[in-house]
């Protein structure tokens, strides 16, 4: 047959991107698993980083959402349950690039509330998530069609460098961490380089809580330390915060997140996909900042965003933002004073996870510090497990043999450093896993047994890969 001819791009500059890890392994797992199922493996998941099913039942956020229009429905004096409501014909109808009102009056309330924070409705942003977050964010800078360098952690966050790398007048410089959080000197050294490379320095973006992939969370101290150097510098601090929820920290013991210290140099993306579901693309971006722009004038960050979203997505998808102000309503449709009673009801299953995998590493592999370390997240989903010695390189051969030879499914650590940061060091992260405790098929008690297997079954690896004794039994 003839091949179809191909339509030359060339000319337009287009370049073809990297496949990250995360979608290789995606690839690569079907046949790994048929190769480990061979053997009478059983395939143990501490690779994926999705909300755990148990928590993630879509039965009852139906449901309440429907209980929700409900009652709009007898609020706006229909006794028909028939009838079609006002807010059910707008839910399926255009809206504008804000969306509707609602969801954003109750959202300001609700998480303002938490996080002791002052919100205006007008200022929060939808987005498809906190990834329509960073969309927007990069598109705005890239806007100028000039060079542009974005400051973030080393490692970072997949879905940041796959969006901003799509610009090519994009460079990243990362800065290193250290266990409180990014060193605020080479914070400082790297917007100054960027500057003197001639790189516009936008912000600096990053997980400040439950950090994915580095599996802890900043300091208070360090969080003020870098904001200092923010604003001294003149950066923007874009705080993703997916995990604020998904937090084992005692309460009053939370550092607090950017927003709340500083919301003229910070941009929060708050997403629905951890507290809620997400699928929905529930999302909202906050700040209060003013940029300069041309003319030497100054402009609001949420207006130049507005702009930016409503040649983007232009519409909002007001269905799915009414099912999520359901959820910030309790049972009688009350407006809820925090998503905390919410949160707590997805803590049991994640804390209970978490200390699974904290109890079956220091058990197995706690004798034998001088080989292994691992963080202690204080929220979020992950741990990044480290190699200490020199026997172990942690690439993607060593990652499909713990697939193939042990039926363990895991995540390298290299693929999140960003180029600058394997040019200063081209071993960075090959002594790394990242390993998740979200995730399982399983729910209840076979939640418990397999996770519990998964671990033991890791540690058992990563001995007898570091040429340990065999775990017996
Ligand atoms: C740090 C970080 N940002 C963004 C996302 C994507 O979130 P969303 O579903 O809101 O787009 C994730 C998801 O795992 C994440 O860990």
């Amino acid at each position: 047959m003839k091949k179809p001819s191909a339509v030359t791009l060339n000319a337009l500059h287009i370049r073809q991107q990297p496949v990250s890890v995360t979608r290789q392994m995606a690839a690569a797992l079907p046949g790994l698993r048929a190769l480990a199922e061979e053997k009478g493996l059983k395939i143990h998941h501490l690779g994926a980083g999705y909300p755990h099913p148990e928590v993630t039942n879509p039965r009852g956020y139906i449901e309440h959402k429907e209980a929700f229009y409900a009652h709009r429905l007898a609020e706006e004096g229909h006794n028909d349950p028939d009838a079609v409501s006002d807010l059910l014909r707008e839910a399926y109808n255009y809206t504008d690039t804000l969306g509707p009102r609602g969801p954003r009056e109750a959202f300001a309330s609700v998480y303002g509330n938490d996080w002791d924070v002052v919100m205006d409705p007008d200022r929060l942003i939808p987005t498809v998530g906190a990834t329509g977050g960073i969309n927007l964010l990069c598109s705005l800078f890239e806007r100028p069609g000039k060079p542009v360098a974005y400051v973030t952690d080393a490692p970072t966050y997949a879905g940041f460098l796959a969006r901003a790398s799509l610009y090519r007048g994009a460079e990243i410089y990362s800065v290193d961490m250290d266990g409180e959080g990014p060193v605020v000197e080479r914070f400082r050294q790297q917007i100054r380089a960027a500057r003197a490379e001639g790189f516009y320095v936008p912000f600096y973006y990053t997980v400040p809580d439950g950090h994915n992939p580095a599996g802890f969370s900043f300091s208070g101290a360090r969080r003020d330390a870098i904001l200092e150097v923010a604003k001294e510098e003149g950066v923007l601090i874009v705080e993703d915060a997916p995990y604020v929820y998904i937090s084992y920290a005692p309460d009053g013991e939370r550092p607090k997140p950017f927003v709340t210290l500083d919301a003229k140099q910070t941009v929060h993306l708050f997403t629905g996909s951890k507290i809620g579901l997400p699928g929905p693309r529930i999302g909202f971006l906050y700040s209060e900042a003013t940029l300069r722009i041309e003319n030497d004038e100054a402009a609001s960050l949420t207006d130049l965003l507005l702009t930016e979203s409503s040649g983007d997505i232009l519409f909002q998808n007001p269905e799915a933002l009414r099912g999520f102000e359901a959820l910030l309503h309790d049972e009688r449709m009350e407006l809820r004073e925090s998503l905390w009673p919410v949160a707590r009801q997805k803590l049991l299953i994640y804390r209970e996870n978490r200390e699974i995998m904290m109890n079956g590493l220091e058990r197995y592999l706690g004798e034998f510090p001088e080989h292994f370390a691992w963080t202690r997240p204080e929220a979020g989903f992950f741990t990044v497990f480290t190699f200490l010695g020199d026997r172990v390189r942690t690439d993607d051969a060593f990652v499909e043999r713990l697939v193939s030879e042990y039926g363990v499914v895991v995540i390298p650590m290299y693929d999140f450093y960003p180029a600058d940061a394997r040019r200063r060091d081209a071993n960075a992260g090959f002594n790394q896993l990242r390993l998740s405790f979200c995730f399982s098929e399983s729910e209840g008690e076979g939640r418990v047994r397999d996770l519990t297997e998964a671990v033991k079954t890791f540690c058992h690896a990563a001995r007898v890969e570091s040429g340990l004794p065999r775990i017996l039994g």
